[in-house]
């Protein structure tokens, strides 16, 4: 009998199981491309709940759902019950009465928790802020496909502690690599998040934190739901763009990642972003088949386990 898997956090997989998960990724980008058919989720049903907008996260998860010969529901907090107050519990178990997996993208980290906890059916985190594991397996995915394992390379990340920075500190956790982190003074990652990936350090300066590094990775200066906070931000993070000074700061193989949405002259230098080094594009492009590789492992059960 198989045991119930959420995906909240990427410390749910073992170090083991998210490399298999991206190399599984990597495979299933080249069964779409060759246009080979594989529907393991026929008949199968994803609720999508979305409490927060999306584009990227959405749109990956209904198409790999279509590709996969299943379903998905895109529930928005403007319609349904559960944005008129009716109780996370409650709404767990009567969506996991009748769909096969949940995605939730929502503010606090506990209602997934919660969720999970009252569901009957997996639950994947598709943003808290918190974390975005989702995010990071096709980051993951990225990197491993245009320059190998990031095993005892280096990541810089400039910009937010956040729910972004939260996530590669569990990858640098499980992947063994170095996690340089470049922000403002009263933008710091979570302490308990920061204490338990050994590899990861504040480096304040975002070139010295970016030197010699593989990956220089950033995200928006004010996350949804820190709108309010958009002015006193644009001022903290002032000093924190990655512009070209920066990636030529980093070796000359270096990546630049960014989950996106971007916004130019913030926290990337237009000249970055559509440059050479910037691997946005497949890096979107990725969240669906690494997440087609995360449905598989959740619901197929030659891949439980
Ligand atoms: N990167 C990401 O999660 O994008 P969306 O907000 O468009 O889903
Ligand atoms: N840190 C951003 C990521 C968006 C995909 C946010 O939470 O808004």
């Amino acid at each position: 009998m198989s045991t119930l898997r959420h995906f909240l956090t990427l410390a749910d997989l073992s170090a083991n199981e998210l490399r298999g998960l991206l190399d599984r990724a990597i495979e299933l980008k080249d069964l779409h491309r060759r246009g080979r058919h594989y529907e393991p989720l026929r008949g199968r049903v994803l609720a999508m709940i979305f409490e927060k907008s999306s584009t990227r996260t959405r749109v990956s998860f209904e198409a790999a759902m279509a590709h996969f010969g299943g379903h998905a529901i895109f529930l928005s907090h403007r319609d349904t019950q559960l944005g008129r107050g009716e109780p996370v519990e409650d709404s767990a178990r009567v969506l996991s009465g009748m769909a096969d997996l949940v995605t939730i993208r929502t503010y606090g980290h506990d209602t997934v928790e919660r969720f999970a906890e009252y569901s009957r059916v997996p639950v994947i985190n598709a943003l808290t802020d918190l974390h975005h594991p989702c995010q990071l397996l096709a980051d993951l995915q990225t990197f491993r496909e245009l320059r190998g394992p990031l095993q005892d390379r280096t990541v810089t990340w400039v910009g937010d502690g956040n729910n972004m920075c939260h996530s590669y500190l569990e990858a640098s956790r499980m992947l063994d690599f170095d996690l340089r982190i470049a922000c403002p003074e009263g933008y710091e990652p979570d302490a308990e998040i920061l204490a338990s990936a050994p590899r990861a350090a504040i480096v304040r300066d975002p070139r010295e934190a970016a030197a010699g590094a593989d990956l220089v990775v950033t995200d928006v200066w004010a996350s949804m739901g820190q709108e309010s906070e958009q002015g006193d931000r644009v001022g903290a993070f002032t000093d924190y763009q990655v512009d070209s000074t920066v990636m030529e700061a980093a070796g000359s193989e270096a990546l630049f990642m960014h989950c996106l949405p971007a916004h130019r002259g913030e926290e990337v230098s237009a000249e970055v972003i559509d440059g050479p080094r910037s691997a946005v594009w497949e890096e979107a492009e990725n969240r669906l088949h690494a997440q087609k590789a995360l449905l598989e492992r959740l619901l197929v059960s030659d891949h439980e386990g």
